[in-house]
């Protein structure tokens, strides 16, 4: 899970999937295209949206994507088009074809929808971005339990 700071957007995601999958088949984790919340914890806000679903994201850290990352995880999901443009930047370097996917084309294939930045906004605008991140990480969850 691919957003800019590491800290709003991915670490929801990160936390949302990893609820609905079984942990001993599955590793969901998250990152940040870009490095200054490298080693924070998620935005107070995103923790508390996530408790307030019974998730956990408290002891997530901030971490930036790497080349690495192309080898390790069979699919990364970005969260707009900004991070898509960073990450295919990334991943020619790498010389990888892992997929990389627009995480709300889950629920509006084709359609290049983006996951605002609720950085600036307040609880309303994190609320909003976890009902998206829900339904795209059902839709998920529903096809990676299928490949099993
Ligand atoms: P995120 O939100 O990409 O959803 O984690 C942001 C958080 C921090 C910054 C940008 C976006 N920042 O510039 O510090």
């Amino acid at each position: 899970m691919v957003c800019l700071g590491n800290i709003c957007r991915s670490p929801l995601a990160e936390g949302i999937l990893t609820h609905k999958l079984d942990p001993e088949q599955f590793l969901v984790d998250s990152v940040g295209t870009g490095s200054w919340h490298v080693g924070d914890p998620p935005d107070k806000r995103s923790i508390a949206v996530a408790a307030g679903h019974g998730i956990d994201i408290n002891h997530l850290r901030g971490r930036q994507l790497s080349v690495n990352d192309f080898e390790n995880f069979d699919h990364i999901y970005v969260m707009d088009q900004s991070n898509l443009a960073d990450v295919l930047a990334l991943r020619e370097k790498s010389n990888s074809s892992t997929p990389v996917t627009m995480i709300l084309d889950s629920i509006f294939p084709g359609e290049n929808v983006d996951v605002p930045d609720p950085y600036h906004g307040g609880r309303e605008d994190f609320k909003k971005v976890f009902d998206m991140l829900d339904q795209a990480c059902d839709k998920i969850a529903e096809r990676l339990e299928k490949r099993q």
